[in-house]
């Protein structure tokens, strides 16, 4: 009985440690996904993925559950390694070393917090582009059903930031939902 007990207790911390974030490329282009992490813009280097989609195809990534800081976005014009991107650059090639903060993209944002009585435990959620550009028109979407859309510099502030103060761009679900940022929806 001990030993269900722990093995369960094992489990449900496995499944609860992570929720994934897909990206698909509905371009008629490829799209350089990448993904980092900088919490209030300080770079943390130790997660980082990056690489090449042709249309049609994806690729789905971890993130802790609690983890603050986490964006994601797609360059596009890259050469053989991954780099020198037309759009989104960063520093680094195929992996990016930077988490993309000079990109200029359209990012999708990802963190962790607890509102207590007002919602508990969430994954907060949004479309960004402050500071740069729409560099390929974006959707994020969770499993829950709630989306944003943004195809171009001029959508919807309740869609994506396009300053600081648009919070109404804000999203957040559930700490088990996944996620999936969509190129050319
Ligand atoms: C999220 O993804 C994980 C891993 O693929 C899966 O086990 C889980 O059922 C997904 N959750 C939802 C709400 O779709």
């Amino acid at each position: 009985m001990k030993f269900t007990a722990v093995a369960a207790l094992a489990a449900s911390i496995a499944s609860a440690s992570a929720y994934t974030v897909t990206f698909k490329n509905q371009c008629s282009y490829a799209v350089w996904p990448a993904m980092g992490k900088a919490p209030n813009g300080a770079v943390d280097p130790s997660f980082a993925y990056g690489a090449k989609l042709n249309p049609g195809e994806s690729i789905t990534w971890g993130v802790d559950n609690y983890a603050l800081g986490i964006r994601g976005w797609g360059r596009t014009g890259c050469d053989a390694n991954g780099a020198n991107c037309a759009t989104g650059a960063c520093n680094g090639g195929m992996v990016c070393n930077d988490a993309g903060i000079t990109a200029h993209a359209l990012y999708s944002e990802y963190g962790y917090g607890d509102a207590g009585q007002w919602g508990g435990q969430r994954t907060y959620w949004d479309l960004s582009f402050v500071g740069g550009n729409v560099n390929i028109p974006g959707r994020l979407s969770s499993t829950d059903g709630a989306s944003t859309t943004c195809t171009s510099n001029s959508c919807p502030t309740d869609q994506a930031y396009h300053i600081d103060s648009d919070h109404a761009a804000m999203r957040s679900s559930s700490i088990s939902d996944n996620l999936t940022h969509t190129f050319c929806p």
